[in-house]
């Protein structure tokens, strides 16, 4: 399939985290508690195509050298053409140079997000058993599948 975006109409920014769509922000969490419940201690940040936000993630402080990421969403009509990578490597970055020396993330789904995560050096932490069907008020499905353990990645920059 031919891309449909230019890559050079593409910018990645960083914005407060109450800025970002929350459209956008539901594609990973469809809770919006729990959204609200990081959103004002969270970093964001953000890709724009020709002034449209496509794609969001955040980013929360666990101490003073490690962050969790945890939001991150391309809007679906922009998935699985770089923007989600292109996003990734740019909080990276921006985390690293902040002093981070560590990044970490919860994923219910060991489909095509683990992979994605592991392309950029992700590593497999431990497991969190139970944790979506004991934290989320509502079961969350993907692909037929119920989400019930959380997968724990970290990042060592
Ligand atoms: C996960 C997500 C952010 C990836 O963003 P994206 O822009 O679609 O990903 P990219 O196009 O940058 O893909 C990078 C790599 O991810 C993988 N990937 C992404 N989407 C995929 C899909 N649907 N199927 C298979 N692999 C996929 C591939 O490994 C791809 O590598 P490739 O370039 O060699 O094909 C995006 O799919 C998304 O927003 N999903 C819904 C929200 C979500 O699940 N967030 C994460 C919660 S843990």
């Amino acid at each position: 399939m031919e891309p449909i975006v230019n890559k050079n109409n593409l910018h990645c920014f960083a914005v407060a985290a109450t800025e970002l769509p929350l459209a956008l922000l539901l594609e990973a969490d469809p809770d919006v508690a729990h959204i609200n419940s990081y959103l004002s201690r969270g970093q964001g940040y953000g890709v724009a195509l020709n002034g449209e936000t496509v794609a969001v993630a955040v980013s929360v402080p666990l101490t003073t050298t490690s962050a969790e990421l945890i939001n991150i969403a391309v809007s679906p009509s922009y998935q699985q053409q770089g923007i989600g990578a292109m996003l990734l490597r740019f909080v990276i970055a921006s985390l690293r140079q902040q002093g981070c020396q560590r990044i970490e993330l919860g994923t219910g789904t060991f489909g095509h997000q683990l992979t994605f995560y592991q392309r950029h050096g992700f590593r497999v932490d431990k497991v969190l058993k139970n944790h979506f069907i004991e934290n989320y008020p509502e079961p969350i499905w993907e692909s037929g599948i119920q989400h019930q353990d959380m997968l724990w990645l970290t990042l060592n920059l």
